[in-house]
């Protein structure tokens, strides 16, 4: 009888040393299985990686309009080639959404965005984040923003004329004149930022202080545009000229 209870007892320890054994042999099948990754090959309507982020990034055409040879002589056309180089159009992009240099700005930032708690200086500080070597983290400078929505100053898919015309227009330019447009050119850090851009960014095509220059030469011609003998009085004179014209004729 008790030999019997032994057997019973020691069949029944054994048959939990042999459950015991099973689920940490599974165990370690399948912690290997995940260290190894072994997920096998997504099925092929899935596509690669590479195939889905290219699908996710919408196209945008940011090759400026090509210049007619009346345009590209013209005074405004170096200034021109300025505004439309990424580092400055990325942020004067026709559209709510900043671009960067492959599209546009990840993760869905918007101009809207700040609205919804995400505003940009959430991951864009006064200077650039990044360390060399490291991947391309968010550049900065003082008063990081889109221009605001009433003037949303758009320099994206803008023929050198149209640019010139919008630029010296104080109902789409923030109000400025032609000597306030230069001294932003000079002066503020958004623009400075361009020469300094950080990470593996180009800069504009011509030096800052040949930017300024080109600028200069404009602003003395009085914001004069192609097609034009004659700069346009700019701003309230604008008016008062007008009024002029009629009235003392
Ligand atoms: C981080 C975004 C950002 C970048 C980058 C940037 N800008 Fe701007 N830009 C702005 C904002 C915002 C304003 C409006 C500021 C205001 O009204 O006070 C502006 C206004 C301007 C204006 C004034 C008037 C107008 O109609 O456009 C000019 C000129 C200008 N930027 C040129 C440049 C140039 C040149 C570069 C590149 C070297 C550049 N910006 C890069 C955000 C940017
Ligand atoms: C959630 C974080 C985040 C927010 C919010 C954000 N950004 Fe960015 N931004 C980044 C990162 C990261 C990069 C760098 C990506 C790269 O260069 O590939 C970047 C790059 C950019 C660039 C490209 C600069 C260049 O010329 O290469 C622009 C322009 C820009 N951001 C504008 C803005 C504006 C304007 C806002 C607010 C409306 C904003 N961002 C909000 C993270 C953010």
């Amino acid at each position: 009888m008790a030999i019997k209870r032994v057997g019973a007892i020691a069949l029944t320890v054994a048959e939990w040393i042999g459950v015991v054994v099973f689920v940490l042999v599974l165990l370690v099948v399948l912690v290997v299985a995940i260290l190894l990754g072994w997920v096998g090959d997504p099925p092929p309507d899935l596509g690669t990686r590479g195939q889905a982020a290219a699908a996710a990034v919408p196209t945008v055409d940011r090759k400026p309009p090509k210049p007619s040879a009346e345009e590209a002589a013209s005074l405004f056309a170096p200034v021109y080639e300025v505004l439309v180089s990424p580092r400055c159009m990325n942020c004067h992009p026709d559209g709510d959404r900043p671009l960067s240099d492959t599209g546009v700005h990840a993760m869905n930032v918007s101009r809207t965005s700040f609205n919804s708690g995400l505003a940009c200086s959430t991951c864009h500080a006064e200077h650039n984040t990044e360390f060399p070597g490291g991947p391309p983290g968010p550049p900065g400078a003082p008063h990081w923003q889109l221009p605001p929505e009433q003037t949303p100053m758009v320099f994206q898919n803008r023929t050198v004329t149209a640019l010139c015309k919008q630029l010296r227009d104080p109902a789409q330019n923030g109000e400025r004149t032609l000597a306030d447009l230069l001294d932003h050119v000079e002066k503020d850090p958004l623009v400075l930022w361009g020469w300094n851009p950080g990470g593996d960014r180009t800069p504009p095509p011509i030096s800052h202080a040949a930017f300024v220059t080109h600028m200069r030469a404009w602003v003395d011609a009085g914001g004069i545009c192609p097609g034009e003998k004659v700069a346009p009085v700019l701003g309230p004179e604008a008016e008062t000229d007008t009024d002029t014209g009629t009235t003392g004729g």
